[in-house]
């Protein structure tokens, strides 16, 4: 038989759609640091965004025992029934707003809510409103589906709160989405609950849905965390984010979940059976170990995050072109680099290749995050003081 052979290689046509989808450059930096060490450089690593801590042994015997059970099926697309009902209880706890089971969705991670709501809820020319500086995923797809994306802008000013007047002035009959981030990667800012009040009241009664991306709330170092969906009238236009990774240190275990009104969640549930069917389940059955068992190690983890955070802060404000305001959330610092006369990306380059330093420029975030770096807190002090060492070494030899 004769085999057909190709004079010319197959040109790869993707979808008009593929153009529009964006990344996540933390991911990228990672590739490019982990070569220098390849080549054997030492680099300190600033800038990932997950805990160096473990995952809770509680949860880690909870995962192995429930594989040892069994617990190696598929399951519900919308997540295993008692998982469900001990994250509504949760939910309904800590937001003080009665959630059920049918509201909850559990997914491999956080991420694929942002997917999942966007997907289902925002058209072609729909505008959506986003923080920026803010997690990349946002604008990346609100963009694949072909919706507007309007940034708001967070200001140092206002410790990277967002501005709800310049909320106001955003909103319009076309606006269909809003995206809120609270504590918020990558500025550390947390949104107050009079914020919340006053956003909610900048929404009123319009027909908007918001995306609350709270995969933070437990890493609070002043003040409380509050929530959109616990303001009244609100829980059928909130969809509530929060999952394991940060919480538990499970970032690599892909547990997350969405609170949302049971006829989207039914939506949602969909887009699961569609792509990953369902979320792992034994990863399940040791989330609800995660949220029933001990919680001190969530506290130890938060305190250490303290610490590192007020060591970072005060030493990097003491090296000359950089000044950074006191975090109040997650495990990111986002100093102000405008005094060192770099741009962020020159400057993020350069750190890593000459002073072994990786951090992430600020445009890694969107436009306006010009001006900064993030710098993640998520190594040990020991680590923290020789990256900070090693900058005002570099400081002193190119400024
Ligand atoms: C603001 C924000 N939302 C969502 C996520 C996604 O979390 P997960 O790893 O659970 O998908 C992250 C992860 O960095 C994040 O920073």
């Amino acid at each position: 038989m004769a085999k057909a052979t190709l004079a010319t290689p197959v040109e790869l046509r993707l979808a008009r759609r593929m153009a529009r989808l964006g990344t996540e450059t933390a991911f990228e930096v990672l590739v490019r640091a982990r070569a220098l060490e390849a080549k054997g450089r030492d680099v300190v690593h600033m800038e990932i965004g997950e805990p160096d801590f473990d995952t809770p042994s509680n949860i880690i015997e909870a995962a192995t025992d429930a594989l040892h059970k069994g617990w190696t099926h598929y399951g519900p697309s919308a997540g295993l029934p008692a998982l469900r009902e001990a994250l509504a209880e949760e939910i309904s706890r800590t937001r003080k707003v009665p959630v059920k089971a049918e509201e909850v969705v559990v997914v491999p991670g956080g991420k694929p809510i942002i997917f999942f709501t966007i997907m289902a809820l925002v058209d072609e020319g729909d505008e959506v409103i986003y923080p920026n500086p803010g997690f990349p995923i946002y604008e990346s797809m609100i963009n694949f589906v072909g919706g507007k994306a309007v940034p708001i802008r967070l200001r140092e000013k206002m410790d990277f709160r967002l501005d709800v007047d310049e909320l106001r002035s955003l909103i319009n009959d076309r606006t269909r989405f809003i995206i809120l981030n609270s504590p918020q990667n990558p500025t550390g800012g947390v949104l107050t609950r009079k914020d919340v009040e006053a956003i909610a009241a900048a929404i009123g009664d319009r027909e908007i849905m918001v995306l609350s991306d709270e995969i933070y709330s437990r890493l609070i170092y002043e003040g409380e965390h509050f929530s959109l969906m616990s303001v009244d009238g609100f829980k059928d236009r909130t969809i509530l984010l929060d999952g394991f990774s940060k919480t538990y240190a499970m970032t690599g275990w892909r547990l997350g979940y969405g609170v949302m009104r049971p006829d989207l969640a039914t939506h949602v549930a969909r887009l699961m059976t569609n792509s990953v069917s369902c979320t792992a389940s034994f990863t399940q059955v040791a989330g609800l170990e995660g949220l029933r068992g001990q919680q001190e190690s969530v506290d130890v983890m938060r305190e250490e995050f303290r610490r590192r955070r007020d060591r970072f802060v005060e030493r990097i404000n003491q090296i000359k072109g950089f000044s950074c305001r006191l975090p109040k959330g997650a495990f990111y610092t986002f100093p102000n680099i405008t005094g060192t006369g770099w741009p962020s990306k020159k400057l993020a380059d350069a750190l890593l290749e000459d002073a072994g330093v990786a951090a992430l420029s600020g445009t890694a975030f969107g436009e306006f995050g010009e001006g900064y770096l993030r710098f993640s807190v998520a190594n040990s002090l020991e680590n923290i003081d020789k990256a900070l060492d090693r900058i005002e070494g570099w400081v002193k030899k190119n400024l």
